[in-house]
């Protein structure tokens, strides 16, 4: 029992290391410990994948919803729920998958993603920007001949 147990240890381990060589974030290649939404099978590069997407789609980088570790400040706890913009984050990630399944069932192109409503902004706009706003209010041209 006792050698069947380390078999499995070396041969996770080597796993581990063969899939993750060519990582550099996080410095510590463990197995996600938190994930609540993403399957917990996922690989570690399509994590790293998963989350360079919402740092472009945010215009954010990492520590915007994850919290610092409590050892060492210089480093991110990543599975920590410290940062309250995490568990937005997550709500988010079931709201869009909500709006995918239900409104654009089985389409390839048209899907809704973090940059569709963000673009590249913590906070997406709700209304057009004054300019655009103006454009849009502005009366119709008068007709160039009413005689
Ligand atoms: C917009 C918020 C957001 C940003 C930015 C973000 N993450 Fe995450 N991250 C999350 C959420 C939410 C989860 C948990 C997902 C779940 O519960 O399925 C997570 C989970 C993780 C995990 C798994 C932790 C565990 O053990 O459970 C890692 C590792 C991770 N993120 C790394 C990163 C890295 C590296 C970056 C920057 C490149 C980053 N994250 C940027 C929101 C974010
Ligand atoms: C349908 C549009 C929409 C989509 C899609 C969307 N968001 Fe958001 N998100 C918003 C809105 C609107 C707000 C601002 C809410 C507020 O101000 O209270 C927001 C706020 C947030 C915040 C909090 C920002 C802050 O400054 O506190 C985070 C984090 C976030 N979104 C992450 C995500 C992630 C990650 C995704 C992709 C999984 C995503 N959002 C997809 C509309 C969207």
């Amino acid at each position: 029992m006792k050698i069947n147990k380390s078999v499995a240890i070396i041969a996770a381990a080597l796993i581990t290391a063969g899939s993750l060589c060519s990582l550099t974030l996080p410095p510590k290649q463990e197995k996600p410990k938190n994930l609540k939404v993403l399957p917990k099978d996922i690989g570690h590069e399509e994590l790293i994948v998963v989350m360079r997407g919402f740092n472009t789609s945010l215009g954010v980088k990492c520590n915007f919803c994850h919290a610092p570790s409590k050892d060492d400040a210089k480093h991110l706890d990543f599975a920590s729920d410290d940062n309250p913009h995490k568990d937005v984050a997550r709500d988010m990630m079931r709201m869009a998958d909500t709006i995918n399944k239900q409104f654009f069932k089985g389409s390839q192109q048209m899907t809704v993603t973090c940059y569709t409503c963000h673009h590249g902004n913590k906070e997406p706009l709700s209304q057009p920007s004054d300019s655009a706003a103006k454009q849009i209010s502005a009366p119709p041209p008068p007709p160039a001949n009413n005689k």
